[in-house]
């Protein structure tokens, strides 16, 4: 596995790969790695397809009062699972690479990007519009994939990438989970041992009131429910709320694909997950 670090050097690899025929598949990520990123990987991995991963922690994307300085970084690491995974180039750009001075552009998605984490965290869907828009044309991949884990980001990408004609097939891949049900994430790591048993709450939350809305329930009595059972494990409740699955408009039409999503902080962090109404993912 190539790594490389700057543009030109990249923009070299990608054409010795085009020149072999092959096409590109990106997986962009913040680093931390664990088996839901490999799990992109794996479904990136195709006859004929160049994988590049990403690393990149993306300064734009974490509010004033989020975990830029202590989010995990683990490049020695990441670097071993991505080659051991089938990734045939790592691109880790520095931040001065990737925001050279001068930088002044800002890529902003409304409608689908301003309830949720986007209310939560002002700005969070621009810097990684921004940044995942860099990603696409440093890389000319002909598809990304993504976690649908993070749901909304997932939406927001499939909304840009569709209003500004973007080149590119956005695959979302189902969210990894622990045996007992959380969902993979590189925050994760931030729960003790006693935090981690609580958190199995909020996916046990999820899966009784999707399960319930999915049989004709109302949906705010299972809300309802969802919040009480999380605040009951120690949770402090940002949203528990269902939402269409493309739009992710509030009071969805039963008759179209619903998501439930939902945020809390255990202690000092906070945790997203969301299921399918209707399936059992
Ligand atoms: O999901 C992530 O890890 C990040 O938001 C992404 C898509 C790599 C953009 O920085």
């Amino acid at each position: 596995m190539l790594t490389v670090r700057d543009l030109q050097a990249l923009r070299e690899a990608v054409a010795a790969f085009r020149a072999d025929g092959a096409s590109i598949a990106l997986v962009p990520t913040m680093g931390a790695l664990h088996a839901g990123h490999m799990a992109l990987v794996e479904a990136a991995r195709r006859p004929g397809t160049k994988v590049i991963a990403s690393i990149f922690v993306n300064p734009r994307q974490f509010g004033p009062n989020e975990d830029l300085a202590r989010y995990p970084r683990r490049e020695a690491a990441d670097a071993r699972l991505l080659a051991e995974g089938g990734c045939d180039l790592l691109w880790m750009p520095p931040v001065e690479v990737m925001y050279p001075r001068g930088f002044a552009t800002n890529i902003s998605v409304g409608g689908v990007s301003e309830g949720f984490d986007g209310a939560a965290r002002p700005g969070h869907f621009d810097g990684v519009a921004t940044v995942v828009t860099k990603l696409f044309n440093q890389t000319g991949a002909d598809t990304a994939y993504f976690g649908e884990k993070d749901y909304q980001q997932l939406a927001v990408i499939r909304r840009f990438v569709a209003d500004l004609d973007m080149p590119i097939a956005i695959v979302g891949v189902p969210t990894q989970r622990d045996d007992d049900g959380l969902a993979l994430s590189s925050r994760n790591i931030y729960l003790d041992e006693e935090q981690r048993a609580k958190a199995t709450a909020l996916p046990r939350a999820l899966g009784v009131a999707a399960r319930a809305i999915g049989r004709g329930d109302d949906p705010e009595t299972a809300l309802a429910e969802a919040r009480v059972a999380l605040v009951a494990a120690g949770f402090e409740v940002d949203y528990v709320a269902l939402a269409d699955a493309e739009t992710l408009a509030a009071s969805p039409s039963a008759d179209r694909p619903r998501r439930l999503l939902a945020a809390a902080r255990m202690g000092a962090t906070r945790l997203i997950d969301n299921v399918a109404i209707g399936s059992n993912s």
